[in-house]
Parts: structure tokens; C-alpha cells; sequence
């Protein structure tokens, strides 16, 4: 038995402990495990990896992915989709496990309807992801937003300023909602509700006048909008190859308007990359192992066409129409509670 792994979209903190949770398991079964590097170009490029005990040893802790990733997608390549079934039989593979968001795992889904013996597994920062609870990444990328709000308080403070934070978060906010929800910002704007520049300062100036707090920290997700704009703001409009433009710039299009509109000294800081690359928590850890080890057991029983996904306590095998079905957004309800602490 011979079964490889992939990742594919953007690296989120726990991929090499799920790599590492299906190698341990694989090899624990008996099997030969490879990596396919850079997603689904791995497999358009048999480009393999062994994974034996040694090369996952001590990923656990590691950001990123030692397998490497891409944006790649076999259904935009000329003949990719017959070269992905060739190159699966060439590899003398017998099951494929692919780690990723709604991208990834929708060419799983239309590889599976294909034939291909696929499991997926849900990895996406932004948790977007429908059928799951939550998805490898989100945690952590949550965490890392809570440090950096937790830091810009005090020097807020010491200003009296109004500190915009920009992160991750394309279709749905759930970075900046539990991020600062987390972190106790003053405002948090999310692309599920867009918003009126008018409000928001609105918003902060009753905060300055009603109470003793002269500064406030405002938590901006990359693809919140004001109302009167219908596109998000982008780094550049080229396009990759599931159709996405760069997003980013929106917390410096608000800043600059927050500081005209009130004169309330503005700085922002846009978190980036810095979100993503670093350690997964102990709750990434341990969701993305049970996560690698279902995924090796739905292969040993032949479940092909599912996603394991994180409901409840417990982990359960979907169909991987499931985890692509929609879009997975901040609940009105949650977000409602977040509004409260403005
Ligand atoms: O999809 C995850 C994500 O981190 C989004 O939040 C963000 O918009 C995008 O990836 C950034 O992509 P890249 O790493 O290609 O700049």
C-alpha cells in the first residue's frame, strides 16, 4: 500500500503536524508514504517526497509546510486533469490525501467524482470552510491576532491614538472577529457586514467623549469594505488560479479617513504574513494529528470522496461536497456580541 499527501493554498500553522500525524500513521500501518511537494503541482509534475519516521521528525512544532504549496489547479492546465489521473497511476499510488481550503479540497472533489481514491482534510486560516467546526490554522492565526491587538493597546494608550489593525480574512471574518474579540478591540469590521466610515467614527468618537479613554484599537479583516465601495481593496488585480486577487490596503483607506474626519492621531499596522508562518498552538497541534490520523483511517476503510472534519468533540468523515458547499461566515449572532465592547 502506497499513499501520498499533499498541501495546497496558503500555509497555515499546523499543516507539518498533520503531515506528520498521517506519516506516523501510514508507517504505523504498514504502508510506504510519500509527499507530493507544492500541491497539485506534485502530482502534475511527480514530484514525490518519502516520508519515513526521520523526515517528520521534530516538524511538529514548525510552521509552513515541509511539503511546500502552490496555488496550482490541474482543471486551469491543458490536459491537467488526465495528466493528474496518469501521473497517480505512474506513482503506483493507491490513495491520495490532500490537505487544504476550499480550493484544495474542490479539486479533490471533482478528482474524486474522476475516480481518484482521495480523503481530504480542512486546513484554511480564514475557517471558511463549511462542514467543519473549525479548520487546522484558524486557531493559531486567532492567537497571533490577540499577541499583536494585546500589543498595540498600550502604545495606543501612551498616544492617545487610534491604532488600525489589518489582517487576514478574504470572504469571512473570523480572524478579525475572534482575533479581537479576543484581544478586546474597540471595532471590528468584517467583510459578512460592510460598513459606513461615518459610523465607525461615529463610534470612536463616543468612545473618546463618553469615557476616559482617549485612544481606541480597531481590528480590520483584508476584505471588510465600507458600504459605498463594491470591491474590496487590492494589492494588485491579477488574478491566481482559483480566480483570487491580493487583497490588502483597506485598514490605510480607513486610517486616513478616520484622521480626516475626526483628527484623532491614526497609525496602522498591517500583520501580513506574520499571522500565518509561526508555531501552532497546542489546539492546532493536536486538531490537525487527530485530523492526519482520520484521514489514514478513512483510507484504510475505503472511504473515499470524504473530508474529515472537526464537529462537536468529535471528528467525523463528509462527503467533500460538504466542506465546499458554502462559504463558512461569522454568525450574526457572534458577531453581535462583538459589536457590544465598542
Ligand atoms: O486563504 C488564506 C489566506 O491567508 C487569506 O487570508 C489571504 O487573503 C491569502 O491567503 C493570502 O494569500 P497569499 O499568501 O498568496 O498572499
Amino acid at each position: 500500500m502506497k499513499i501520498g499527501v499533499l498541501t495546497g493554498g496558503g500555509d497555515a500553522p499546523g499543516l507539518n503536524a498533520a503531515i506528520r500525524a498521517v506519516a506516523r500513521k501510514g508507517l504505523h500501518n504498514g504502508w510506504e508514504v510519500v509527499g507530493l511537494r507544492h500541491g497539485w503541482l506534485g502530482l502534475l509534475e511527480k514530484s514525490e517526497l518519502v516520508l519515513d519516521r526521520n523526515s517528520v521528525a521534530g516538524i511538529l512544532p514548525r510552521g509552513g509546510t515541509i511539503l511546500g504549496t502552490s496555488r496550482t489547479n490541474p482543471y486551469k492546465r491543458e490536459g491537467g486533469v488526465a495528466l493528474a489521473m496518469r501521473n497517480f497511476k505512474e506513482l503506483r499510488l493507491n490513495a491520495l490525501i490532500a490537505i487544504g481550503g476550499d480550493d484544495t479540497l474542490g479539486v479533490a472533489h471533482r478528482l474524486s467524482q474522476e475516480g481518484l481514491p482521495i480523503v481530504g482534510v480542512p486546513k484554511t486560516i480564514d475557517n471558511d470552510l463549511s462542514g467543519t467546526d473549525i479548520s487546522i490554522g484558524a486557531d493559531t492565526v486567532v492567537n497571533e491576532v490577540m499577541r499583536a491587538v494585546d500589543r498595540l493597546h498600550p502604545t495606543a494608550e501612551a498616544h492617545d491614538r487610534v491604532m488600525l489593525v489589518e489582517v487576514m480574512g478574504r470572504d469571512a471574518g473570523w480572524i478579525a472577529t475572534l482575533g479581537g474579540m479576543a484581544g478586546g478591540a474597540d471595532v471590528i469590521l468584517i467583510p459578512e457586514f460592510p460598513f459606513s466610515i461615518d459610523e465607525v467614527c461615529e463610534r470612536l468618537r463616543r468612545r473618546h467623549d463618553e469615557t476616559r479613554r482617549k485612544f481606541s484599537v480597531v481590528v480590520i479583516a483584508e476584505g471588510a469594505r465600507p458600504r459605498d465601495l463594491e470591491d474590496s481593496v487590492v494589492q494588485d488585480s491579477a488574478i491566481d488560479e482559483f480566480g483570487h486577487v491580493r487583497l490588502g490596503g483597506i485598514a490605510h483607506v480607513l486610517g486616513r479617513e478616520i484622521e480626516a474626519r475626526t483628527g484623532y492621531e491614526t497609525r496602522v499596522t498591517v500583520l501580513g504574513h506574520t499571522q500565518r508562518g509561526g508555531s501552532p498552538t497546542a489546539f492546532d497541534r493536536i486538531l490537525a494529528t487527530r485530523l492526519g490520523v482520520a484521514a489514514v483511517v478513512e483510507v484504510e476503510k475505503g472511504n473515499f470522496g470524504v473530508m474529515v472534519a472537526h464537529v462537536g468533540s468529535e471528528i467525523v468523515p463528509l462527503p467533500l461536497e460538504e466542506g465546499i458547499r458554502e462559504m463558512h461566515r461569522v454568525d450574526p449572532r457572534l458577531y453581535e456580541i462583538a459589536q457590544l465592547f465598542s
